[in-house]
């Protein structure tokens, strides 16, 4: 008698998704399909782990499938016909829906070529044992377990298991996927997947650059990715990402205060300009190019290292605050927030925190049209005061609206 969850089921999604799931089952059953959900919430919801991010499975049609259910609801929808995939949209949420796939690999590191299968084929092409799993949604069998891997037992015992001895040939992005799976939820790579993993970690070079980029991405997006960090560099993994790279006690402590710096937004480009802090300017050309990094990612990384080697004139303690903007205004943000938690000088340190934390924000009260209206002519002598007076707000010599008026007829009688 196979294992039945509908009550977890039941008890785990909300409400109004449950619903949603189980007209889905119904319709599909209608039709004459059987649905599934499958993968990551499968998992969670065993782990007790939030996760409504749901797949589905159907063996047959899913466009058809998808079409029918959008009639019926609010839902928006849209279809890759070509992929056998649909989403459908909610107010508040989304679920893919997807044909059940066999899939084969031409040569490793491409993309699989794709047909339509069974719900076994579906599973089989999977990564680890723990998203191997299944549930079933249509009525008569709504909540029964597929578990054709034993995914339930390796979760027991907080396993990663990869299927079959070439899995990390077929698709070594599955090394960076294991790694983050195993720092992300506390368990271990099961002994062979571990000998197989290092076996294959030179099968990286044949995954694209989108592609690493996308893996590296998502282990930026975990909670702790220092951990999966470590974790690569232990087992040489994160040297087969660029030889210079370290996943060390240095990075570790960086990424936490990095996190501290970025409470209202995504830390993700601070980490990257953390993460290659420590290679020189070639070595970043190198890591740029592999990953191939959108331009606003890669001017980040590049200043980063760029605001570096200003370190030093950063330290004199003479520098005047209009000084420290002048040296930082041209540097992105992120940039600037590295060499903040990367600096070792206590000064160069302090004038960081005072440009990120003030300078940067310090306006004078007073604009062009204000000067206009003052007598100032326009062209290079506005903009000329426009700076002088930026830099006395900067300073601290005019605080009012008073006080830079003031400062601006001066000028105007010497001019
Ligand atoms: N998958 C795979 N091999 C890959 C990528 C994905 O086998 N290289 C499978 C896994 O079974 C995974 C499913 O596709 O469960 C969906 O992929 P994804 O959304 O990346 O994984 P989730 O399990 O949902 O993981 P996460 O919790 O990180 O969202």
């Amino acid at each position: 008698m196979p294992e039945n969850l509908s009550s977890q089921l039941e008890e785990y999604l909300p409400q109004q998704i449950l619903k949603l799931v189980k007209g889905a089952g119904e319709k599909a059953s209608e039709l004459g399909l059987e649905l599934y959900v499958v993968g990551g919430v499968v998992r969670d919801l065993l782990l007790g782990r939030a996760n409504f991010d749901l797949d589905l499975v159907v063996e047959g049609d899913a466009v058809k499938l998808a079409q029918e259910l959008a009639k019926e609801s609010q839902a928006s929808l849209t279809v890759h016909p070509h992929f056998g995939t649909a989403k459908l949209s909610y107010t508040s949420f989304s679920f893919d829906i997807a044909t059940a796939r066999r899939e084969s690999y031409s040569c490793p590191g491409a993309l699989p070529s794709v047909k339509p299968g069974s719900l076994t084929d579906d599973l089989c092409r999977r990564d680890f044992s723990i998203n191997t799993m299944a549930l079933c949604l249509t009525p008569q069998r709504f909540g029964e377990l597929i578990d054709l891997y034993h995914g339930k037992d390796d979760l027991d015992n907080r396993l990663i298991r990869i299927l079959h001895p070439n899995s990390f040939i077929d698709d070594a992005t599955r090394i960076l996927r294991g790694l983050r799976y195993e720092q992300r939820l506390g368990f271990k790579l099961e002994a062979k997947t571990a000998e197989l993993l290092r076996r294959d970690e030179a099968m990286l070079d044949t995954i694209s650059g989108d592609r690493l980029r996308h893996e590296l991405e998502l282990i930026l997006k975990e909670d702790c990715p220092e951990r999966v960090l470590k974790r690569a560099a232990e087992l040489g993994v994160l040297t087969k990402l660029h030889p210079s790279l370290r996943g060390n006690g240095w990075l570790s402590k960086r990424f936490e205060q990095a996190r501290q710096q970025c409470k209202r937004t995504s830390p993700l480009p601070l980490y990257l300009c953390l993460l290659i802090y420590n290679l020189t300017d070639e070595e970043n050309e190198q890591f740029l190019s592999r990953f191939n990094f959108q331009k606003r990612l890669s001017q980040a990384m590049r200043h980063a290292l760029q605001l570096k080697t200003k370190l030093h004139t950063l330290a004199n303690p003479q520098l005047k605050p209009s000084d420290i903007y002048q040296l930082l205004c041209s540097y992105t943000t992120q940039a600037i927030q590295a060499n903040f938690l990367a600096a070792e000088s206590p000064i160069a340190s302090q004038h960081l925190q005072s440009y990120l934390a003030k300078l940067r924000y310090v306006k004078p009260l007073l604009n062009g049209e204000d000067l206009k209206r003052m007598g100032v002519p326009q062209g290079t002598q506005m903009g000329e005061i426009l700076n002088a007076l930026h830099e006395a707000k900067l300073n601290g010599e005019v605080r009012t609206r008073e006080e830079e008026e003031k400062l601006v007829y001066n000028w105007c009688q010497t001019l």
